[in-house]
């Protein structure tokens, strides 16, 4: 990638792409044919992502290597690099001395409709954490934003007194207004611009497409949700249950 850089401590904001990165040529990759016209550009290549995985990965044992950890993977556009992740931690502890016994729970955000960010933010599958007490938490997310939803949920889980929180990153948003509030291990810096695919969604689409990439127009007007749409669906539940 010739407009990425990498930071040369390798391990504080991740490898950066700068805005002006055009991304490659979707011909130049092989991605889903009921994608095509969909998709503006590969951003992230998936053998990136896990190559970038793996040193994550190995970071995370470096500071962790033999201590107890529960891996707290955020629904549902984390699931796909918590998998990887959790591979990557699990060949290491298979490949040395130093091993970190693992514990995976998932718990479900959701706060966005299209590309924009709702006000409403929904934590799913988090009623009682109280397991956490005591524990070293491994906060797995695929991106952060503002780092207003971070915010929360740290909060959320910081309630439950576990002794250590780590959060993992796949991808920081350079935001205009990004809260000081950074994950410990991030994979990539990237623009602000809207992306999808590696479980990353648009309306629940291209969670099935294995490289990070940016939507084109075409792909927002197809799979675009109506907010009146959404109400009425809403409103035709309450009125069945
Ligand atoms: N893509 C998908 N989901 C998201 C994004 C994004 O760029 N930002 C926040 N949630
Ligand atoms: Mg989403």
């Amino acid at each position: 990638m010739e407009d990425a850089a990498v930071q040369s401590e390798g391990r504080s904001g991740g490898i950066v792409i700068n805005d002006g990165w055009p991304g490659y040529s979707l011909d130049l990759f092989s991605y889903p044919a009921h994608y095509s016209g969909d998709l503006d550009c590969v951003f992230i290549p998936h053998g990136v992502i896990t190559d970038r995985t793996e040193r994550l990965a190995r970071n995370i044992m470096d500071d962790l290597g033999d201590h107890d950890i529960v891996v707290l993977c955020v629904l549902k556009g984390g699931y796909q690099f918590c998998v990887d992740l959790v591979d990557r931690i699990k060949a290491l502890s298979r490949n040395s001395n130093r091993t970190i016994p693992m514990r995976v729970h998932f718990i479900r955000l959701k706060s966005y409709l299209n590309d924009q960010s709702t006000e409403d933010l929904h934590i799913l599958g988090a009623e009682d954490l109280s397991f956490l007490a005591g524990k070293n938490v491994l906060i797995v997310e695929a991106i952060v934003g503002t780092g207003k939803t971070m915010e929360t949920l740290l909060k959320h889980v910081e309630a439950f007194r576990p002794k250590m929180i780590k959060v993992a990153g796949l991808l920081v948003k350079r935001v205009p207004h990004n809260t000081a509030c950074l994950p410990d291990y991030v994979g990539f810096e990237i623009p602000d611009r809207f992306v999808v695919g590696y479980a990353l969604d648009y309306n629940e689409y291209f969670r099935d497409l294995d490289h990070i990439c940016v939507i084109s127009e075409n792909g927002k007007m197809k799979y675009k949700i109506e907010k009146e749409g959404l109400q009425k669906e809403a409103n035709v539940i309450q009125q069945k249950a």
